[in-house]
């Protein structure tokens, strides 16, 4: 399927304002990738359709995990929202035909990240959290070094989202933290500055 004819099927999946971050956030994808010289055009889809399934009702979302034999850990069966990643990654498979296991792997770790992220996975997520519309003030930092430095970009992210749900007194994902460890440990084995 072509990327326009994504755009207009998303177009009728979402709310307006979820349909309109995703093309921001297509857009922040496309320009990270441009300039880590990345695939543009892998970065494009998986920008667009990375909340494709943010539509669904949790109901629906549990039946596609039971579908497709995803089993959810305790904290996940409290948080179903957070599988979103992972039925959309089975959407943009199954619904807008993508086959590229690159695309569906960023869109399928978006929500919460995960150890060994590679440089797709990186670019999705950031382009997720600084695309214009989110207005915070915290990410005006992450926004800068996205293009500096993605890993120590990543760790900001990071940490402003798991002091968020701390403060929220919510739950955080193991593979937070897990991202934020190997990113964190990459870092400091290439020497770079500490954050
Ligand atoms: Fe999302
Ligand atoms: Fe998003």
């Amino acid at each position: 399927m072509k990327l326009d004819q994504m755009d207009l099927l998303l177009k009728q999946a979402l709310k307006p304002g979820r349909y309109i971050h995703s093309v921001n956030t297509m857009k922040a994808a496309v320009s990270l990738a441009e300039h880590y010289g990345e695939d543009m055009e892998a970065a494009a889809v998986a920008g667009l359709l990375h909340d494709c399934a943010k539509n669904l009702r949790d109901d629906e979302t549990l039946e596609y995990c039971r579908i497709h034999g995803i089993e959810l850990s305790e904290l996940e069966k409290r948080q179903v929202f957070l599988m979103h990643g992972e039925v959309g990654a089975i959407l943009a498979c199954e619904k807008y035909g993508v086959n590229d296991e690159i695309v569906l792997n960023a869109i399928r770790y978006h929500t919460t990240g995960y150890p060994e992220m590679n440089m797709m996975d990186k670019i999705i997520f950031l382009a997720d959290y600084i695309e214009p519309g989110r207005t915070h003030s915290e990410v005006d930092n992450v926004r800068k070094l996205a293009y500096e430095d993605i890993n120590r970009a990543l760790i900001g992210s990071f940490d402003n989202i798991i002091k968020y749900v701390i403060h929220q007194r919510g739950l955080i994902h193991p593979n937070t933290i897990k991202a934020r460890n190997s990113i964190l440990m990459l870092i400091s084995d290439n020497n770079q500055i500490r954050i």
